[in-house]
This record gives structure tokens, sequence and C-alpha cells, in this order.
């Protein structure tokens, strides 16, 4: 149905229909359950990410790790920001954000590696990214058209990972 095709009548009365679902309105056209899930897969990873990175950053020691410390501290910032940003979203789904730690790194799309050397820890950091980079693409290509507020959550993060991952990059290249 084009959006010419609807009448604002309509609209108005849609909007009344179940107004305890929220933000999810009777056009929402995602697989809410199904979407939710993907959304707390990658809470998830999130989550996984910021610990790791925590590691990293109070691992790193130095005068040559200084500036892979730094980039540490903010990738773990703004993993924590991701969350955040994917947690909101389960719940203005009408979903549950799970921060169960018993289960997170089973969820998590990317693993938990401590590494004990520098290089180790930058090289698992973008192993990491690199997991994360695929799976939200996927993710975004499976929501396609259906929902695009959670498709626009999952595309900035993304664009933020491919960031991460060419920090990891250029940091691994100078070990
Ligand atoms: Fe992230
Ligand atoms: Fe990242």
């Amino acid at each position: 149905m084009s959006i010419a095709t609807i009448d604002k009548n309509t609209l108005r009365d849609r909007a009344r229909q179940n107004v305890d679902n929220g933000a999810v309105t009777e056009g929402y056209e995602g697989d809410r359950e199904e979407v939710i899930r993907l959304l707390n897969d990658s809470l998830a990873t999130e989550l996984v990410c910021v610990l790791r990175y925590k590691r990293h950053y109070y691992m790193a020691k130095g005068v040559k790790a200084q500036v892979a410390a730094s980039e540490f501290l903010e990738h773990a910032t703004q993993e924590a920001e991701h969350a955040d940003k994917l947690a909101e979203r389960i719940v203005q789904l009408g979903g549950e954000p799970d921060f169960n730690p018993d289960s997170l790194s089973g969820r998590s799309h990317a693993e938990y590696k401590p590494g004990s050397t520098l290089k180790e820890m930058v090289y698992e950091d973008l192993v990491a990214e690199r997991i994360a980079i695929d799976s939200y693409r996927e993710i975004i290509q499976y929501i396609g058209d259906k929902d695009p507020t959670t498709r626009r959550v999952f595309e900035d993060i993304l664009a933020q990972e491919e960031e991460h991952a060419d920090d990891m990059a250029d940091i691994l290249e100078g070990l």
C-alpha cells in the first residue's frame, strides 16, 4: 500500500489501537520477536567488546603501548554507547534487554579473547571488529525496509565498527 492510498482517518484510527504497544504501530512490518533477538545478540556482542577493550586498556603497558591504550579506552566507551542504543531500541520494540552475564559470551557474535601481548590484544580486537562488521551488515540486509529505525541504529554502529577495525589494523601494522 502506498502512502497516498492510506486515508488520514485510517491512520488516526490505527494509531489509537493497541496504544499499549508504544512505538510499535499496526504498520510495523518487521518480525518483532526476531528483530528483538538480533538486537539482544548484538547487545551481548557490544558488552563483551566493552569488557575486552577494558582489559586491554588496563593491560597495555610501556611507551609503545600508549597509542594503543588510548584507542582501547576510546573503543570501550563507544562500544558501551552502542550497547545503550541497542538496549533503548529493544525497549521501544516492547522487548527486554538481556544483560545476564552468565549467557553473555555465548550469545555474543564476537568472542572474549583476552590476549597477553600487545600484538595479540590488537589482533583479537581486529578480529572481533571484523566479526561485528559482518554480523551487523547481515542484520541490516535482513531488516531491509521493514524497520527503518532499527536499521539506522545498526547502520550507525556498523560505520563506527569499521572505524574501529581500521584503527586496530593501523596499530597492528606498526607492531
Ligand atoms: Fe560496537
Ligand atoms: Fe567496535
